[in-house]
């Protein structure tokens, strides 16, 4: 009996060692088309195409166009084209990337780069659609009218209405502002005019001076006098405190300057990448999984929320910055947070989570929405990790652009 037990033991070990490893890759795949699919019928299943951007109390959110999450969805379809290759999904993508048209003029918010780059500009660089690079230099047109001259940077939320018009802000910038300089760099690649890309290096040098602490992390808001450049304070609005490092924002810092590298070639935006990852895997409250809580400071650690959208940054930041440096440590980090949320503990199970791929995400603590729920742009920011992944497991650059 003993024989019996050992053997059946050493042959499950065999069996194990020679069984192909699964490919994370193709199985997070395979769970998306499902998941997707789903939030793509419910979207589509009323008069108008619906933007989803989470769920909640088993009902599937929808955002009007001028949220600053609306062009995740978009981006997250043309990210299942680009993996699957599969006309479907662009068919779908193109709709959900259309009904923003109006977006384009949007001058309200900084997050317009957000909202047209992962839409058209995803479109555009898939299948070269007529009219989609018109939309992107008229959104890089509007995102410019908030440059703030004076200060070096593009205002990013308005100061005098909402519950921005109650903190006695003048000019706040906000580290997520990073995000947008992407579609200015690309209006300047497309029209030849340098205005954009100036207004972008003017913002990102602004900010890598004015927006870090001596450790790395990174404050949400900085609030700047727009007549005299003076800055009038520093703060959080999303974040633990004040002087904690709320984890999303870490995340665009890391992604933002990484992105800055790409399209400058100047080695200081990769060097405060770098620096940035150093801070993020050196902070004893990083947890071993990987999976960022809302804020690294939050002093409730480890009895609070984890932040699954700040994974999916990071993943995705990691992956570039190792084809830009190919330090093998980028890409484990990012290989282990690929690991981390494709698992049953942050992926949710077929069927599930109203269609979205990953649980367990935190929009702002502070004002008390999207507390541990899916969110657009987790999924967006994890599937875009998976295909910087498979090319770079092909021997390409992680990105194409
Ligand atoms: N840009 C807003 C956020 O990261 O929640």
């Amino acid at each position: 009996m003993k024989f019996k037990f050992l053997s059946t033991l050493a042959l499950a070990v065999i069996a194990a060692q020679c069984a192909p490893e699964t490919d994370i890759i193709k199985d997070n795949v395979e769970n998306a088309k499902v998941q997707l699919k789903s939030l793509v019928e419910a979207s589509e299943a009323g008069d108008t195409v619906r933007i989803p951007s989470t769920f909640k109390d088993g009902e599937i959110v929808y955002v009007p166009t001028d949220d600053w999450v609306s062009g995740f969805f978009a981006g997250t379809l043309w990210y299942m084209y680009e993996l699957t290759g599969d006309e479907y999904w662009a068919e779908h993508a193109r709709k959900q990337t259309e009904v923003l048209d109006t977006i384009q003029y949007l001058k309200w918010h900084h997050d317009i780069g957000f909202m047209i780059y992962d839409s058209y500009g995803n479109g555009l660089r898939l299948k070269n659609i007529d009219g989609y690079k018109d939309v992107i230099v008229n959104a890089a047109k509007s995102l410019s009218t908030r440059f703030r001259p004076r200060a070096g940077v593009i205002q990013s939320w308005d100061a005098d209405k909402g519950w921005q018009g109650t903190r006695g802000w003048k000019c706040p910038v906000i580290i997520d502002n990073m995000m947008n300089l992407e579609l200015l760099m690309k209006a300047t690649e497309f029209t030849g005019d340098s205005t954009y890309a100036k207004i972008a290096i003017s913002h990102a040098d602004q900010t890598m001076k004015n927006h870090y602490r001596p450790d790395y992390s990174t404050y949400h808001v900085v609030d700047y006098d727009p007549e005299t450049g003076e800055i009038r304070g520093r703060c959080t609005a999303q974040g633990y405190a004040d002087e904690s490092a709320w984890a999303r924002g870490q995340a665009w810092s890391i992604y933002g300057y990484t992105v800055m590298f790409r399209y400058t070639g100047d080695r200081k935006y990769l060097e405060r990448a770098e620096v940035v990852a150093d801070y993020l895997f050196n902070n004893p409250n990083m947890p071993e999984d990987l999976v960022p809580y809302w804020d690294f400071d939050c002093p409730d650690i480890p009895d609070t929320y984890r932040d699954a959208s700040s994974a999916a940054i990071i993943a995705s930041a990691l992956y570039e910055l190792y084809g830009f440096t190919e330090i093998s440590l980028y890409k484990e980090k990012a290989d282990k947070m690929i690991e981390s949320l494709s698992s049953s503990a942050y992926r949710a199970a077929q069927g599930t989570n109203g269609g979205f791929i990953l649980m367990h995400s935190v929009g702002s603590i502070p004002h008390g929405s999207s507390i541990d729920v899916p969110l657009n742009y987790a999924d967006y920011y994890f599937l875009e990790a998976l295909i910087r992944k498979g090319n770079i497991e092909k021997g390409l650059a992680p990105v194409n652009y």
